[in-house]
């Protein structure tokens, strides 16, 4: 079975305490990995059918036009608990627009909608247990009158013999974190496991690229 690098799972910020528990030969003794916590699925989870739903949402097939904002690649990885990669594990992924609207009819928020925004993607993860996607960076929308959600992406991660993980992901530095209802329901150790991690822009990749694990709980 493949086995992720110490290095990568540090990369990731999923260690914890774990860095110690690998042994000098660098393989990972027997501590387990926290699952990624779960969140609540949200009043958006898609309902209008669509049948593109692939990797690049900022692009609608049949439409000549791109979606609007600023974009990003997010590339994730899909782990179980003792650091493993689950591949073929389905990841649906949904968001707000880069103006905070979700194509959702029961959206209250008055922000447009971008009709070449895909809004909605299901992708495989591959043989390492990796997945990416383009996308906009989500705006943030008010949740209620004194309540405004941070930027973040709803992750719906499943795989036979793991138990099925609703989450969302945050980004890295934005301010609306810190008064976040629901972010802010976590731990803090557990916060850290939401929040992806920046990379670049380098010289090769003209886009943000964010990255984010994902542990999945076995089931018993
Ligand atoms: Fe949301």
């Amino acid at each position: 079975m493949k086995s992720l690098s110490r290095r990568k799972l540090i990369k990731f910020g999923i260690t914890g305490g774990l860095v110690g528990a690998f042994t000098t030969k660098g393989s990972m003794a027997k501590a387990l990995l926290p699952p990624t916590p779960a969140e609540t699925e949200g009043p958006f989870y898609p309902v209008t059918p669509q049948d593109d739903k692939d990797f690049d949402l900022t692009r609608v097939q049949g439409r000549d036009g791109v979606a609007k904002g600023k974009y990003i690649i997010v590339m994730g990885s899909v782990l179980d608990s003792h650091g493993q990669p689950v591949s073929q594990a389905t990841v649906e992924i949904w968001q707000a627009n880069a103006k905070g609207r979700y194509r959702h009819p029961r959206d209250p928020n008055p922000a447009p909608l971008d009709p070449n925004f895909q809004g909605w993607a299901i992708v495989l993860t591959d043989e390492n247990g990796e997945f990416r996607f383009k996308t906009v960076m989500p705006g943030s929308y008010p949740a209620s009158p004194t309540w405004v959600r941070p930027p973040h992406i709803h992750f719906k991660v499943s795989k036979k013999g793991y138990a099925e993980l609703t989450t969302q992901m945050y980004f890295p530095g934005e301010a609306l974190n810190e008064t976040d209802l629901l972010l802010n329901q976590k731990k803090p150790s557990e916060r850290l496991l939401m929040i992806a991690k920046k990379r670049g822009p380098s010289e090769t990749e003209a886009l943000d690229v964010y990255e984010h694990a994902i542990v999945l709980k076995q089931k018993s």
